[in-house]
Order: structure tokens, then C-alpha cells, then sequence
């Protein structure tokens, strides 16, 4: 059938209307290069001026305040903010490239140190944008991956076999990875749990920055020494906060669903334990959820009832997802300082990333990583 005159006169104002949106596309793809080249010449100038006096070239602080600043200004765009932290982290990175040689050596600039986080399921996992973002903005050639595996043993043998630099190692293989590695640093022994792999010259060592990302979240907030501090939950998680705590010199009691698991963990760590359904008050300084409760999508359950927070507390969850959990909101609200799940994140990645590659993280950048990610899945439900 012979398409109508109508038809024919619609389809042709259609493509029309397409072409013309198609061409200003072109013009503002044009324009974004000619400032995107203005940016680098600038930043080339830059790069003089610090060679001039010898400053550093990397300033991760600098740059986060930039994105952060694009953030604020982007509250309502279309951009998401993840979006527009990874066009921002390659524009920095490439003003970075044209301010300095690289640090590596030519041959580790030509094949990428490769790195992977393992566990099940890994397809939300936060980590490989986090660390993606923090090689790319200091400049270092890695490649992180996330990778599915049921069978860990495999999974390190493998790891080996490629060459891979290093694994974060997440639920549920913390525990029986240790079974494969070649060596266990000290505090990850006596943790019982590792979260991190550094392949040393052929030999895979495990680590647990856990313990020390949660204990720095913290820090970051209050004293641990001489505190009162409950720690709800018996697992991995609690494992290692609890260890963190107590090596801190803070009192712990740790707090329970399950009897048995609580009471094993208090064993182990030499705390208190009382049954998640006997506290009827707390009298504690720090309060830490290390369970899942509150957890996306259940977000409006909270471990204890709020009745029992007070304001003298400092209240830490570690969960992040969502980032102010029903815990933390309810603390917030009548005056408890409040420490979220995404800092002790940070600061675990962050020392793996130290570990890794021997240069300081850039906490701030990892950071708006996180927070970027973190935003776009609450606006997509993910
Ligand atoms: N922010 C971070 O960097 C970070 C790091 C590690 C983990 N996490 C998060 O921390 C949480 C725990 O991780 P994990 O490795 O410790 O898990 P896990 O080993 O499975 O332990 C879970 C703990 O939560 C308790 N629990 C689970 N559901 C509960 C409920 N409905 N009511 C009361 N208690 C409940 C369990 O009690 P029972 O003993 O009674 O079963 C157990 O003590 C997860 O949400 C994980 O994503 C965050």
C-alpha cells in the first residue's frame, strides 16, 4: 500500500525535527570540546606554575572541593551525580596527565595492575567505582573487577594464575578464604576474617581492613578509650568492630539475636553479652548496629527500639544503604552524634588501596564516589 501524502508530510517533519535536535547536539559537543580544551591549557599553565615551586601535582583535596562544589550546583539537572562524578574524575584525570609524567614505570603504564572484588553477589557492590574513581584521579593504571564466585578456593587459585594485585574479599567468603592464602597478617588471625588480598611477589596475603576502616569512621567522631560501648550483632561485621573496640580500650557488650552466636563472640572477644531481646535500657557512651536491620528495603526497621537511644550517645550503623538508616535518623532527631555506614566503607577501601599500591588514598574523592553511587540508587530504586 502506497503510504498517504499525510503520512509522507509527517515523517519528513519528524526527521526533520530530529536532525535539527541532532545538530544542536553537534554544536554543544563541539563547544563542550573547545572548553574542555580551554580546561587543559589552563591546567597546563598550572602544572608550570607548580613545577615552578615544586608543589605537588596530585591535590585530591582541591579536586574533590571541585566536584563537590558541581554537585551542589547540579541538585536539580538531569546529570545524575554519579554521572557527572565520572566525567569530572576523566576531565581531572586528564589535566592531571598533562600537568605530569606518570609516576609508574613505562612497562606497568602499558598493562594495568588488575584487581577484583569477590563475593556473592557482588553486582551492587560499591567497590569497583570506588576504587575505579581513586586510581583514575592519582593516576595509577589499575583495573578493578567485580567477580561472582561460588567456589573461593578456585577464586585464589586464579587469582594467582592472572596475577592479580590484589582482591577486596566480601559475603560470604571472608572467613574460608583464609583456608587458601599463602599468609595472614596478625590482626586479621585473630579476627578470624579477611577482607583483603595483596598479592606479594607471587605470595597472596590476607588482610582485614574492616576493623580498622569502622575504628577510623569512629575515631573520626569520639574516643574509644575508657568508653562504654554495645555493639548490636554477632557476625563478621561485629567480629571485627568488636576486635577494633577492644583493642581501643573500650568496654564492649555485645547485644543478640541468637544466644548462642552472641555468647561465642563475647567468649572470643571477652565482652559482655546480653540477648537482643532482654535490653530493656542501654547505658552505653558508643552504639553500634553491625547487623542488617534497617537495610534497603526494609527501611523502616531499626534493631532496638528508639526509646532506648539517649542523646549523650554516639550512634554508628553500618549500614549504608540507605545512608541515614531509621537508627541513625532516630538518634539525629533528639541530639546523638551519629557516625553512617558509607565512612567505615571509605576508610576500609581506602586502606586497601594503601595496601595495594603504597600511595595515600584519596579519601575525599572516594568518598563523593561513594555518596554518587549511593544517590543514584536511591533515585533508581536500585
Ligand atoms: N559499612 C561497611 O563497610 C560494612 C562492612 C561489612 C559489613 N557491612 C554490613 O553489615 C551487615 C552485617 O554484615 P556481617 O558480615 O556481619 O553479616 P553476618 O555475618 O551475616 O551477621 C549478621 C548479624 O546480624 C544479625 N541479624 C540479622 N538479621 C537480624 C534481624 N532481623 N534482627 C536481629 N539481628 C539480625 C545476626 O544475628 P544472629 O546471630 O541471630 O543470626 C548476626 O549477628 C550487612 O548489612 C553488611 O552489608 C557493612
Amino acid at each position: 500500500m502506497k503510504p498517504s501524502n499525510h503520512n509522507t508530510e509527517k515523517v519528513d517533519a519528524t526527521t526533520r525535527n530530529l536532525e535539527k535536535h541532532r545538530r544542536e547536539i553537534d554544536r554543544i559537543d563541539e563547544k563542550l570540546l573547545e572548553l574542555m580544551n580551554r580546561r587543559l591549557a589552563i591546567a597546563k599553565e598550572i602544572g608550570k606554575i607548580k613545577e615552578h615551586h615544586k608543589a605537588a601535582v596530585i591535590d585530591t583535596t582541591r579536586e574533590s572541593h571541585v566536584i563537590q562544589r558541581l554537585f551542589s550546583l547540579n541538585q536539580d539537572g538531569l546529570l545524575t551525580q554519579k554521572a557527572l562524578f565520572q566525567i569530572f574524575t576523566a576531565i581531572i584525570a586528564a589535566s592531571r596527565g598533562i600537568q605530569q609524567v606518570p609516576f609508574q614505570t613505562p612497562s606497568a603504564k602499558l598493562l594495568p595492575s588488575i584487581f577484583a572484588v569477590i563475593g556473592n553477589p557482588v553486582s551492587h557492590s560499591l567497590s569497583p567505582m570506588m576504587h575505579t574513581s581513586a586510581f583514575e584521579v592519582v593516576g595509577y593504571n589499575g583495573l578493578y573487577l567485580p567477580l561472582e564466585v561460588d567456589d573461593i578456593g578456585l577464586a585464589v587459585s586464579g587469582l594467582k594464575a592472572l596475577k592479580f594485585k590484589g582482591a577486596s574479599i566480601t559475603i560470604p567468603h571472608k572467613v574460608s578464604v583464609m583456608d587458601f592464602l599463602d599468609e595472614t597478617d596478625d590482626m586479621a588471625r585473630k579476627i578470624k576474617a579477611v577482607n583483603t588480598i595483596v598479592n606479594r611477589n607471587g605470595r597472596l596475603v590476607g588482610y582485614n581492613t574492616d576493623c580498622s576502616g569502622a575504628i577510623r569512621a569512629l575515631s573520626a567522631k569520639t574516643t574509644i578509650k575508657d568508653k562504654d560501648v554495645t555493639v548490636i550483632g554477632a557476625g563478621g561485621a561485629a567480629r571485627a568492630i568488636g576486635f577494633g573496640v577492644k583493642s581501643e580500650g573500650g568496654r564492649l557488650t555485645i547485644v543478640n539475636r541468637s544466644k548462642e552466636n552472641g555468647e561465642k563472640l563475647a567468649r572470643d572477644l571477652d565482652a559482655a553479652f546480653i540477648p537482643l531481646a532482654e535490653v530493656h535500657q542501654l547505658s552505653c557512651d558508643i552504639l553500634i548496629n553491625t547487623t542488617s536491620v534497617g537495610m534497603t528495603p526494609h527501611i523502616d526497621d531499626i534493631p532496638l527500639s528508639k526509646e532506648l537511644l539517649d542523646n549523650h550517645m554516639v550512634v554508628m550503623d553500618i549500614v549504608y544503604n540507605p545512608l541515614n538508616t531509621r537508627l541513625l535518623s532516630e538518634a539525629g532527631k533528639i541530639g546523638c552524634t551519629t557516625v553512617d555506614g558509607a565512612s567505615m566503607f571509605i576508610y576500609q577501601g581506602a586502606e586497601q588501596f594503601e595496601l595495594w599500591t603504597n600511595i595515600k588514598a584519596p579519601v575525599a574523592i572516594m568518598k563523593l564516589a561513594v555518596l554518587a553511587a549511593l544517590d543514584e540508587r536511591d533515585k533508581t530504586g536500585g
